[in-house]
């Protein structure tokens, strides 16, 4: 008999919440069991927008428990891994794309005492992330082309998660794989069949009227 799947961890994005009532909208992750925030760091270079930064970040921090899942769309996220981690941040996600020294970095953000992520967008192959598996703590598939919300999750991105619990199972690998881009009630059940531990939602959460009901739903409840 198949062992059962356990549910996948919701971590709703900030990013699809109404920027002047950021307090309230912690506090609606929180009470709807959602286990993790998303923060999604726009730079205006790596994605044409810019969201916000540390010190959102750190303003938000006292008023939760939640793991605060820091996602880096940015140039040089060098730059930036100190600021986030003394902000509060519980995990710092950088762009395989946008670094050239990515095993430093990764160092340099548990040095930190921070848990490290890799994330790849939608043109970028799993094999690129061979030599780094081994050093992660989560790899974030990206199921849109990051920049905006509410855009529609690519299908075939899923075949990458496939791929990624292959490689963990093949090689003891402990990361989590985090699924960012278009999940949506719609979607959820392909992406958790996929294999995602953690799926970030921006537009389907923060639309929801029952917030709760939403979480449950996207964990297949
Ligand atoms: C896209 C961001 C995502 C996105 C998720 O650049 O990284 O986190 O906002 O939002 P939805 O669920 O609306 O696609
Ligand atoms: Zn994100």
């Amino acid at each position: 008999m198949k062992a059962p799947i356990s549910a996948p961890l919701i971590a709703p994005s900030l990013l699809a919440a109404d920027f002047t009532k950021l307090a309230q909208a912690v506090e609606a992750i929180d009470s709807s069991g959602a286990e993790w925030t998303h923060l999604d760091i726009m730079d205006g270079s790596f994605v044409p927008e810019i969201s916000f930064g540390a010190k959102m970040v750190a303003d938000l921090r006292p008023l939760t428990h939640s793991f605060f899942d820091v996602h880096l769309m940015t140039v040089h996220p060098e730059n930036l891994i100190g600021g986030f981690a003394r902000s509060g941040a519980d995990n710092i996600t950088f762009h395989l794309e946008a670094a050239l020294h990515v095993h430093r970095i990764l160092c340099a953000i548990k040095d930190l005492g921070k848990k490290a992520g890799i994330s790849i967008v939608p043109s970028t192959p799993v094999e690129a992330l061979a030599e780094i598996l081994p050093f992660v703590d989560q790899v974030l598939v990206m199921t849109v082309n990051p920049g905006y919300g509410g855009q529609k999750l690519i299908p075939r991105c899923l075949e990458k998660v496939k791929e990624l619990v292959r490689l963990r199972e093949e090689n003891a690998y402990s990361f989590l794989i985090s699924v960012d881009g278009g999940v949506n009630p719609a979607t959820a059940s392909a992406v958790r069949e996929a294999g995602a531990d953690v799926l970030v939602t921006g537009e389907a959460f923060f639309k929801a009227a029952g917030k709760a009901a939403m979480a449950a739903l996207l964990k297949g409840r």
